[in-house]
């Protein structure tokens, strides 16, 4: 791993050296196809040619009974279907990993195997389970062992993920391809007969680098990860064939410190109907929305009289290009006006806490220690937070053991935008920005993390303990 420095702390991530990126990049390649690395990869100078686009990746659907999931190195193609090796390291051989479907109530049972050189563990981000169940880095294993997992899905249908989770090793881990989507389903959702099947798609955009031979390359910086281009479910440039009905999009940001500004070329609104926790209290059209790592939405999108059209959902701030909807001829409907659930609002906080997140490592002007407790938190009772940095933002700032309601965002960008309404597990801190969340711990006692969520961040020691008690 490549070492990360805070300037302003001048604190070092002295876990590893710096041959880890190294064995990457090159330990893996023997692996994978180095004949056809060889070739030529000219650049061209030139005209510009009209881009070669690749079907869309979905990945495989399983179910959280009797799962295993073997975190390892692997081979994949990420212009699908355009036969170039890359490696990466995935879940099962997928990158993304499987998107796990499970509905409300269910036991998951999962046996998580780790088959790479260093310690793991698994957190599912945005899922309510008991701490010994959370990802917490204290219960990482070591190369060649395994974490049984057991734990109810009790919460809201939503778009939660999952990801590794070990102490420093966070943002190499996730940015060499282990991610996946963790779907959960209730009878609220299914009463709203939302698109289903092919008309329901997972997108986690993210960035990436690629080394000279096309292999996924950790390249951190102090100030986050930024690659050079997107994947959109592990695939450069992709397409995806749709009809013109109704869909469905499941939209996760699984960069490590990048944040999207999604917008259609055709300029139509997307509407936006659910976030992290679930659905909103009511639908809303927008033309853009602001995505920061580990946010999530629920999007429908209507291509009713577009048949033999392309429509182009783009990132504003990069500027890229990240997926292309080809329209092609039936499929019915436009976007209905749902009857969304109600939420009950948080109120009336018995104690209120300020996170100030300061430089890239410290929260409150410490650094994480994976032994200390750093507050504590009584079970059930409704606490105000309210996060400060003192720059170096953007952080994006997420809760383990609860999700939380965003009561206010004052300084910087002044307001609470609509995909930040509802329930919530990461919220974006800009600098000069104050934001105040409401949340109770009223699922289960015991040791969860506050932290940044650019995943450099976390890893420099951007991350707070704290006990349910
Ligand atoms: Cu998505 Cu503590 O993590
Ligand atoms: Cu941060």
């Amino acid at each position: 791993m490549t070492r990360l420095t805070d300037p302003i702390e001048d604190f070092r991530l002295t876990r590893s050296g710096f041959m880890r990126v190294a064995a990457v990049s090159v330990g893996v390649l023997g692996a994978g196809g180095a004949a056809s690395l060889s070739g030529s990869r000219a650049l061209a100078a030139g005209p510009p040619k009209p881009t070669t686009r690749y079907p869309l990746r979905v990945p495989p659907t399983v179910f959280p009974a009797s799962l295993t999931l073997t975190e390892a190195p692997t081979v994949v193609d990420l212009a699908n279907g355009g036969k170039k090796p890359s490696n990466v390291w995935a879940y099962n051989g997928s990158f993304p990993g499987p998107t796990i479907v499970a509905q409300r109530g269910e036991r998951a049972t999962i046996q998580l195997v780790n088959g790479l050189a260093d310690e793991t563990i698994t957190h599912w981000h945005g899922m309510i389970v008991d701490d010994v169940n959370d990802g917490h880095p204290r219960f990482a294993v070591p190369p060649g062992a395994t974490y049984p997992y057991a734990f109810t899905i009790d919460q809201r249908a939503c778009l939660n993920w999952y990801h590794p989770h070990p102490h420093m090793l966070t943002g190499e881990q996730v940015n060499l391809g282990l991610a996946g989507a963790f779907i959960v389903r209730d009878g609220v959702e299914a009463l709203l007969g939302l698109p289903s099947d092919a008309h329901e798609v997972p997108l986690i955009v993210r960035d990436a680098t690629l080394d000279r031979a096309g292999n996924l390359e950790y390249t951190p910086r102090n100030g986050g990860f930024e690659g050079k281009i997107p994947l959109v479910n592990g695939t450069r440039d992709p397409y995806l064939a749709v009809d013109s009905g109704l869909y469905r999009f499941r939209v996760l940001n699984g960069a490590n410190a990048r944040i999207f500004g999604l917008a259609l070329s055709n300029g139509a609104p997307f509407t936006l109907i659910g976030n992290d926790g679930g659905f909103l209290e009511s639908q809303v059209s927008l033309n853009r929305i602001d995505i920061a790592p580990a946010e999530r939405l629920d999007l429908l999108l209507s291509f009713a009289g577009l048949s033999g059209q392309s429509v182009m959902l783009r990132d504003l701030r990069a500027g890229w290009d990240l997926l292309e909807f080809r329209v092609g001829a039936g499929g019915a409907g436009t976007v209905p006006t749902l009857g969304l659930p109600t939420i009950s609002k948080l109120s009336t906080p018995v104690t209120t806490r300020t996170f100030s997140f300061d430089g890239m490592s410290k929260i409150n002007g410490k650094v994480y220690d994976l032994n200390r407790i750093d507050f504590r938190v009584p079970f059930g009772e409704t606490e105000l937070w309210r996060f400060v940095t003192k720059g170096n933002a953007p952080h994006p700032v997420h809760v383990h053991g609860a999700s939380f309601q965003v009561q206010s965002r004052t300084g910087g960008r002044g307001q609470v935008f609509p995909w930040e309404r509802g329930w919530k597990d990461t919220v974006l801190l800009e600098d000069g920005e104050t934001v105040e969340v409401l949340v109770r711990f009223d699922g289960y006692r015991g040791i969860y993390l506050l932290h940044c969520h650019k995943l450099e961040h976390e890893d420099m020691g951007m991350m707070a303990n704290f006990e349910v008690v």
